[in-house]
């Protein structure tokens, strides 16, 4: 099959979360299974690995009433079968730091920005003669792909194909002042509440991507469910309801050759789970690399975005009665204001017990998963999460609340891989804290419980099959 596959972020290139892994390694597992993959995504500043990208001597015009965008597409060719093309426009992308805002918030010509990607996107592909049997868009920097598809793209050869939306967070959609309807030339009969783009009298971008596609999916079968129940739908439940019946909850993998403790040459020793050593020398490097006393205290660790979403608050509320225990914790992390300040504030009051760095550091976020005796992840919700997966791999066990994927990867009970806690409150999370502690406690039941996790498979095959069943499906429709 021919697979268009458009995001905001690809990994390596540029991520600021697991969408950006999920759009790097989902597209390498589809084009492994052998399908022709090109994946769309903007050419940002600061792109990693921007050497590898090269001209393809195309370049695309869109034309939106505010005025005529255009630039460049770059590629990089990672294999035979699988491109990723690259929209540079200096104006959008190029002349700023930052995917979808700063320190001063998020950009205020974000709707611009990302219908340029979405028109731009279904452009490109026709640029470069590629007709699509599939066009996959995620989240709602790309909710204008399958309305742009079924409007101003209707009688060109992209219309045989079928669309596919992925929800990595409904949490995140795109509202506009309606304002944006002219702006952007979407056609005013879009703009409903049933059937359309309007929600609140706004423009609501991932509605486009819900209401417009024709399948859906998440990134977990609990999440899923979840989104549509009122607490979790974040006002689109009830459309998700309507629409269950296109829904479908696909596990996220992870990319088993980056996170791989036998080869991670972020390392200081590579380990399996027959010879642990090498953990215990990076849990020691970890340490000194925060500059907390070496020893044999349990460690607790944090890699995250800051946001009310991990339940970085219920943590910061419990880590003073947890640091009471002899236990480390460390973290690396950044986002919210309140939330690094309230870290940074507890380490100065726990100099020899808590580390933190604030900041994006993907090389530090490897020596974390494979120094740490925890991981923890207190989420408010959680569509998939992709670090307790990592951490299983590390031999680190996740210590999660149960709630969306990572009820679906995480195993509790006496011979589990992990410990989970249901409510979101502060005792629940210091149980599950002191359960840890007395995991630790016990060394043969922990090798038990690191085992368990190092031998689970969470490669992207698996996954990956089920999205080219759910491509066939459609095909076959
Ligand atoms: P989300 O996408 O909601 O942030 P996920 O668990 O799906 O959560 O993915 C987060 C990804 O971003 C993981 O690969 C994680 O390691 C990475 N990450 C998050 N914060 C940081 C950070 N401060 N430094 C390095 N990597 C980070
Ligand atoms: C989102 C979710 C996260 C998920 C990721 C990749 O950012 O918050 O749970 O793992 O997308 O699908």
């Amino acid at each position: 099959m021919k697979i268009l596959f458009i995001s905001s972020e690809v990994a390596p290139f540029s991520k600021t979360g697991g969408l950006g892994d999920v759009a790097g390694a989902l597209p390498a597992a589809l084009a492994a299974l052998g399908h022709d993959v090109k994946v769309v995504t903007p050419r940002y500043r600061g792109l990693r690995d921007a050497g590898k990208l090269t001209p393809t001597g195309q370049s695309l015009v869109a034309r939106f009433p505010f005025g005529e965008e255009s630039g460049p597409i770059l590629s990089a060719r990672l294999s035979d079968n699988l491109e990723v093309l690259f929209l540079e426009n200096e104006g959008f992308y190029g002349n700023r730091d930052g995917l979808y805002g700063d320190a001063w918030g998020e950009f205020g010509d974000n709707a611009r920005r990302f219908a340029y990607l979405s028109v731009g996107a279904l452009q490109a592909a026709q640029r470069l003669r590629f007709v699509p049997d599939i066009i996959h868009a995620n989240d709602w920097q790309t909710g204008l792909v399958p309305v742009a598809l079924q409007r101003g793209f209707r009688s060109t050869p992209l219309a045989g194909a079928k669309s596919v939306f992925t929800i990595h967070n409904l949490a995140y959609q795109g509202h506009f002042p309606k304002g944006a309807m002219d702006d952007l030339g979407l056609p005013w009969d879009v703009f409903t509440a049933e059937g359309g783009l309007e929600f609140y009298d706004a423009v609501n971008f991932l509605k486009g991507g819900l209401v417009f596609s024709d399948a859906l999916t998440t990134v977990s079968p609990t999440y899923a469910r979840e989104i549509q129940q009122p607490e979790q739908g974040y006002g689109l439940d009830g459309l998700l309801r309507r629409r269950a019946h296109r829904l479908h909850g696909i596990l996220n993998g992870i990319d088993a050759e980056e996170w791989n403790p036998r080869t991670d040459p972020f390392l200081p020793a590579r380990y399996g789970p027959l010879e642990l050593d090498g953990k215990a020398v990076c849990k020691r490097e970890l340490l000194a690399r925060f500059g907390l006393p070496d020893g044999d205290a349990p460690v607790f660790a944090i890699v995250s975005r800051l946001a009310w979403q991990k339940g970085m608050d219920l943590l910061l509320e419990v880590l003073p009665t947890a640091l009471q225990a002899d236990i480390r914790f460390v973290g690396v992390g950044s986002g919210e204001g309140g939330l690094e300040e309230g870290l940074r504030a507890l380490q100065a009051r726990h100099p020899k017990q808590m580390a933190v760095h604030i900041g994006f550091d993907p090389a530090l976020s490897h020596l974390v998963e494979a120094g740490a005796d925890f991981f923890l992840m207190p989420s408010r919700y959680e569509p998939c999460g992709l670090n307790q997966m990592y951490s299983l791999r590390y031999g680190t066990v996740p210590i999660v609340r149960a709630t969306g994927g990572l009820v679906d990867t995480v195993e509790g009970g006496l011979d589990g891989n992990g410990l989970l806690f249901e409510a979101f409150h502060p005792a629940a999370l210091l149980g599950a804290i002191r359960r840890a502690m007395a995991l630790y406690a016990d060394r043969p039941r922990l090798a038990e419980f690191r085992r368990r996790g190092m031998e689970k498979d969470f490669s992207w095959n698996a996954s990956a099959r089920k999205y080219e069943a759910l491509y066939t499906s459609l095909r076959a429709e």
